[in-house]
């Protein structure tokens, strides 16, 4: 009895030295850690143990963590392994909010989307957002926000264009970096997505983008490749599309060539939610987390590693990043989150942000601020529901998106009651109703409104408002989301309705003498041309966040002046769009292969270069005041390697307000054809008052003289004149400047990689 007791204890003692020798991640070197996994654990350890709907490989039991999170990352407690979690999205945290949950409600911030916040050409505002958005995610426990999101708009029926930032890279790169900066300045992570090329929703887990290795390289990767450089992504998620042929999570050159050799990423790449079909080749691109994660995914592995289509290696090397990552997080600090961020806080930032980005469009007879102004008549359903963002991952569960009509109201300005009656009835009978349209959107009620048609106006109660009020307000209202693209007649295009709602109500405050403003509460760029002579005003207020109402209203009133610029293009028509011959691909009822025939001439490069006039220029805006642009300097008529430009602004008006100055760049066209001008910098003053005055520097490299040459796979300037355009919008040039490149030089050899599997005939000025 004595020996058995014995015998047990020695076997305790045993067991317990031998947990306690075997290696820990944070204490002994990940190597170690790794070699101390079973092969099974290896392949589970490569993929997402699911979301709340799947359940944990290992035992069978619920892996929620957080509820609405994306996704976890799978653990191994005898290895000192926990389970980090992602969640969505750019603009702010996804996950479910419980309104009697003990520990706290969990509403989140929603911030303006990415297209609101590239309108406000301020990266450290971006990185203030940032920084919000990253204290949610740390305080209600989750690891790596899902953001941002950078794929170019190229063309405006891409239903995730809001949670885009715009058709130019470098503005996308620019504040992406920033929104990265700032999140992740709070010890959270960031994911960086699509990469890459994920341009359109129709088919996006199987089209292939068939993409000149030039546009490529200066159009839709050179973001990514900012935000890489200038702000150390945690992790990086590639896109569900294929390019030239192959997925992105199954592109050694995507993944391994580019961003790792060239770019000089050390983070870890997980997939697409779901995407792709070749999980052995994923691994062996170098696409090391397969997310969420199923369990007959983790089986083909263990398979291919057995049968030798897998060498252990790879998924070794995988780990190994997936480990690093693991130790940066708040889980495997052991921080303990309060389930309290700053909401409040936040909720100031997000109202900054939203006032920031709103582009005056139109200020006919200087219709805005509002003067002498009480009572207003408000138009438009989306004045009494305002629209937040997008739906799909890139929605946030807020407590309350502040409405237009609340806006004014909070602002103490007295609304036409009948008006409001007629639609507050309207709606309510909706948001109360088991509707279609209710069931359609997932018995989400807000998007029955959102994406019912515009409600119908008797002529009687326009004019009696004409007659009682001071002035009109109309909004227009676009929804999008994430799983489908738009078409050119519901959505890029005005409705009847909301056309003859335009015409009326400027028909009635016209003959009444009386001014009319139209607010555009959209996601992304809609046809402006035909209307945009009726109104007065126009205020592009884009998707808003949560503090939509009380923004608008502050810039309709004049406590704040815009100073938001429009990061895309405002085609006249959705025929003029460089791509709409070839979105979404072909054949076009049900696409396989989408041919960028475009190029490198997506936005505003095409409309420059081929002379197609916009209804409104990429980087237009209007302000209360205005700006004069003197004393641009440039530190050499001669290129050295670098370049600096300095240029001063000064208020000359009579209100305090802010300037985004753009710099362009035109090239000398020996060789490659070029764009005539293409953005290489940006900069936005900060308040200035009347009289007051800013110099602003920017700095060239050698990269923004040079163009890519697939040929050589080489960023080439080529000898000659360069200008300097330094303007207040694309159009709108300011002051211009040159300077000479001696002679023609590489300025960087890259890898040959991304060719296309198929010709691509891309337009050119010469065809
Ligand atoms: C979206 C991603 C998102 C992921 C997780 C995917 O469908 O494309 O942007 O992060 O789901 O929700």
């Amino acid at each position: 009895m004595k020996k058995r007791n014995l015998s047990i204890i020695v076997c305790l003692l045993a067991g317990q030295i031998f947990a306690q020798s075997l290696p820990q991640l944070g204490k002994d070197k990940v190597k170690d850690v790794i070699a101390a996994m079973t092969l099974e654990e290896k392949v589970n350890m490569v993929m997402g143990l699911g979301n709340a709907t799947w359940s944990n490989p290992k035992d069978g039991k619920p892996t929620v963590i957080v509820p609405g999170a994306a996704g976890c990352t799978y653990d191994i407690p005898r290895l000192g392994i926990p389970s980090t979690v992602m969640a969505d999205g750019p603009a702010g945290l996804r996950i479910v909010a419980e309104p009697n949950n003990a520990q706290g409600t969990r509403y989140c911030t929603a911030f303006p989307t990415a297209t609101a916040m590239a309108s406000t050409w301020n990266t450290d505002l971006e990185e203030q957002v940032g920084k919000a958005m990253g204290n949610e995610v740390l305080e209600y426990g989750c690891d790596v926000l899902l953001a941002p999101a950078l794929n170019i708009q190229r063309n405006p029926l891409n239903g995730r264009n809001f949670e885009y930032f715009s058709e130019d890279p470098v503005v996308a790169g620019k504040m992406a970096a920033a929104l990265v900066r700032g999140i992740q300045s709070e010890g959270v992570g960031t994911s960086i997505k699509h990469f890459a090329a994920n341009n359109q929703e129709t088919n996006r887990g199987s089209i292939n983008e068939v993409i000149s290795q030039r546009a490529l390289r200066e159009i839709y990767l050179r973001g990514f490749e900012i935000a890489v450089k200038e702000s150390d992504p945690w992790t990086v998620m590639s896109s569900y599309n294929r390019i030239n042929g192959f997925h992105s999570a199954e592109n050694y050159d995507l993944l391994t060539t580019v961003l790792r050799k060239e770019w000089g990423f050390k983070g870890m790449v997980t997939t697409d939610w779901t995407s792709g079909t070749d999980w052995v080749n994923q691994m062996h691109a170098g696409n090391d987390m397969i997310m969420p994660g199923e369990q007959k995914q983790a089986e083909e592995l263990l398979k291919a590693v057995k049968d030798g289509r897998l060498d252990e290696k790879v998924l070794d090397e995988n780990i190994s990043r997936i480990l690093e990552y693991i130790m940066r997080t708040p889980r495997f600090k052991d921080y303990h989150y309060s389930n309290k961020p700053n909401l409040k806080e936040n909720a100031l930032t997000a109202l900054h942000a939203a006032e920031e980005g709103m582009v005056l469009l139109k200020n006919d007879n200087n219709a805005l601020p509002f003067k002498k102004v009480k009572e207003v008549a408000l138009f438009g359903k989306t004045s009494y529901h305002f629209i937040a963002g997008g739906t799909g991952s890139g929605e946030v569960n807020y407590r309350h998106a502040v409405s237009l009509q609340e806006g004014l109201e909070n602002a103490k300005y007295k609304l036409a009651v009948p008006l409001k009656n007629y639609y507050t009835n309207i709606i309510d009978s909706i948001l109360g109703a088991n509707t279609d349209a209710q069931k359609e959107f997932g018995g989400n009620k807000k998007f029955a409104i959102d994406r019912m048609s515009e409600i119908g106006l008797s002529e009687n109660l326009i004019r009696t408002c004409a007659k009682k009020t001071d002035i009109a307000v109309i909004t227009l209202g676009r929804t999008t989301g994430e799983g489908s693209d738009r078409k050119e007649n519901n959505y890029f295009v005005l409705s009847d309705a909301e056309r003859n709602m335009i015409q009326q109500v400027c028909d009635a405050y016209h003959a009444a003498k009386k001014k009319v403003v139209v607010v555009l509460n959209i996601g992304g760029a809609i046809e402006t041309e035909s209307w945009k002579n009726y109104p007065d005003a126009i205020l592009l207020a884009w998707q808003t966040g949560q503090e939509g109402g009380n923004a608008v209203a502050h810039i309709l009133s004049g406590k704040v002046a815009p100073s938001g610029k429009t990061a895309q293009t405002f085609p006249v028509k959705y025929a003029d769009v460089p791509s709409s011959k070839t979105f979404p691909g072909e054949p076009s009822d049900n696409p396989i292969n989408s041919f960028y025939t475009d190029g490198i001439y997506v936005g505003y490069r095409y409309y420059d270069s081929f002379n197609v006039k916009p209804s409104y220029e990429f980087g237009y805006g209007l302000s209360y005041t205005t700006f004069k642009y003197s004393d641009l300097k440039l530190s050499s008529t001669t290129f050295n390697d670098k370049m600096d430009v300095t240029v001063t602004v000064t208020n000359t008006g009579k209100v305090a307000g802010k300037e985004v100055v753009q710099l362009y760049l035109s090239a000398p066209q020996n060789t490659i054809e070029k764009p005539v001008q293409e953005l290489k910098g940006f900069a936005k003053t900060r308040l200035l008052k009347p009289n007051e005055s800013q110099t602003l520097t920017f700095t060239l490299n050698g990269r923004a003289l040079a163009s890519y040459w697939s040929g050589i796979s080489s960023w080439v300037a080529d000898a000659g004149k360069y200008e300097v355009k330094v303007g207040s919008s694309s159009r709108n040039i300011r002051a211009t400047a040159s300077f000479n490149l001696d002679k023609s030089t590489v300025i960087e050899k890259d890898h040959y990689a991304l060719q296309p599997d198929r010709h691509v005939k891309e337009i050119s000025v010469k065809m």
